[in-house]
């Protein structure tokens, strides 16, 4: 059955006291929209459209970021979640399929939620998604008798009675594209709000003889946020999700709690990350890489039986091949590290490649930048890089070529050759003993 997806996203969010459109504030990184977008297009739909209004530039931007085929209609006032849905539906007019409504505020709604509820269509005409909620607070509660959903009250306009009921509305919605289109046509905005309910689409449906049902999900996938609290807590549960699913996937894990991951984080089974990590977007990890204590990850990827850190830090275009390992305050940046490299210490590699089996020493700097430009480091394989070398880019250095310790490397180094650059050193006997003794004897002057 073909699908379109309408993310509902135009609310202000005036409780997030924000100037940031309310669907652009983050979890693990990445825009609640796109979690929100992500949840749908597990079901790979035909056609998205996404209704924006407070911020709409910028929403439209983070839309086409994660689909540039998304397409954003305005929605000028926010007029209700009905007006907001027909603001979407003449995108459709020639759509043959169903629609499945979702809120850019509500992310974490499973892809087996949304295909029990593709499910519950082959059977009825309408199918909202419910929930039990430990606290119904304001939420729309669902009237059902049976599998038959009779009408959605919202809180505002409910009875004593329907507000004892805790089956609540999770706001999304998936319905015929022309059965949802005349019923929203029909909706008015009659009620203690003033605005046009989407909810309203329920009664309406049963009055002309259709059928609704309500599929049911757990809590914590309705999970909505408001208020930079819920935004916190919304954190919370998606990190303890993750943490849950990559132990699940065989991961190890040594302190849970003390690593977060961003909304696309991908690990390999067996692989191992120690404590305080920190999981920028982008990042995959391959089985058997470990990753140790205190390090920081961003749009890297790391290869099987890799060893980053413990304090590394791996920045965007970071390509670490098998085994390599990457130390202690080793910063890698927009570089290529082939098998087996070492950087074990105090270094920054960037805009660089570096070949095979090839040892960097401590304190290496690329010098990538010259204020204005920036320049890349190639170095062969088995080359062996001494410490404290800067390499001043663009620079090439040769395989098994060596660079001596403390050099500053201007000119490409040919493959065997050794490259020193170094003033000559001097020894001057006695001259340490003479000099503090020297130094002793004013200290002691000035004490007297
Ligand atoms: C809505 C439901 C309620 C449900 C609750 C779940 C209605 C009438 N009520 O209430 O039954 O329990 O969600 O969270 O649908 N939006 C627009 N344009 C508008 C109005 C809203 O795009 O004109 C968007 C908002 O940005 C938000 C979503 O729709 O993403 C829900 O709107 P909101 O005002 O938060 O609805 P609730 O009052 O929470
Ligand atoms: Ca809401």
């Amino acid at each position: 059955m073909p699908l379109a997806l309408i993310v509902l996203a135009a609310g202000k969010g005036t409780r997030m006291e924000s100037d940031l459109p309310k669907v652009l504030h983050r979890i693990a990184q990445a825009p609640m929209l796109w979690h929100a977008m992500r949840a749908g297009y597990r079901l790979a739909p035909d056609h998205t459209i996404v209704v924006a209004g407070h911020g709409a530039n910028a929403v439209e931007a983070a839309a086409k970021d994660y689909d540039p085929d998304a397409h954003i209609v305005l929605q000028t006032e926010q007029l209700g979640t009905a007006h907001a849905v027909g603001q979407a539906l003449p995108l459709l007019e020639v759509f043959d399929g169903d629609v499945i409504v979702l809120y850019g505020d509500t992310p974490f709604i499973s892809e087996e939620t949304l295909h029990a509820m593709t499910e519950a269509r082959r059977t009825h005409d309408v199918v909202v998604l419910g929930f039990e909620a430990t606290d119904p607070a304001r939420y729309g509660r669902l009237v059902t008798d049976g599998d038959d959903l009779l009408k959605i009250v919202e809180y505002k306009d409910a009875t004593e009675d329907e507000r004892a009921i805790t089956l609540c509305n999770s706001g999304v919605v998936a319905a015929d594209r022309a059965t949802l289109a005349s019923l929203i046509a029909e909706v008015g905005n009659d009620n203690a709000s003033g605005e046009f309910y989407l909810t309203d689409i329920v009664g309406l449906a049963r009055a002309r003889g259709l059928t609704a049902t309500v599929v049911r999900c757990p809590e914590a996938e309705t999970l909505g946020v408001n208020s930079r609290a819920d935004l916190a807590q919304a954190e919370a549960a998606f990190q303890a999700y993750m943490r849950a699913q990559a132990m699940e996937d065989g991961v190890t894990l040594a302190a849970p709690e003390t690593v977060f991951f961003a909304w696309d984080t991908v690990i390999g089974r067996d692989a191992e990350v120690e404590q305080n990590v920190v999981f920028g977007p982008g990042v995959t990890v391959e089985t058997g890489a470990r990753i140790r204590a205190f390090s920081h990850l961003e749009g890297a990827h790391v290869s099987r039986g890799a060893v980053v850190g413990p304090y590394a830090r791996l920045r965007p275009g970071a390509e670490l091949a098998e085994d390599v390992h990457v130390g202690n305050f080793v910063e890698v940046k927009n570089a290529v590290l082939h098998e087996g490299v070492k950087a074990n210490h105090l270094t920054y590699i960037g805009d660089a490649e570096i070949g095979e089996k090839t040892n960097i020493g401590a304190g290496t700097i690329t010098c990538n930048y010259d204020g204005v430009f920036k320049h890349r480091t190639v170095i062969g394989k088995n080359a062996f890089i001494g410490s404290d070398t800067m390499l001043v880019a663009p620079v090439t250095v040769g395989d098994g070529a060596m660079t001596a310790s403390g050099s500053t490397i201007t000119k490409d180094v040919p493959a065997g050759a050794m490259a020193i650059e170094r003033a000559e050193m001097t020894i001057k006997d006695g001259f340490a003993t003479k000099m503090f003794n020297m130094l002793k004897a004013r200290k002691a002057k000035q004490r007297n």
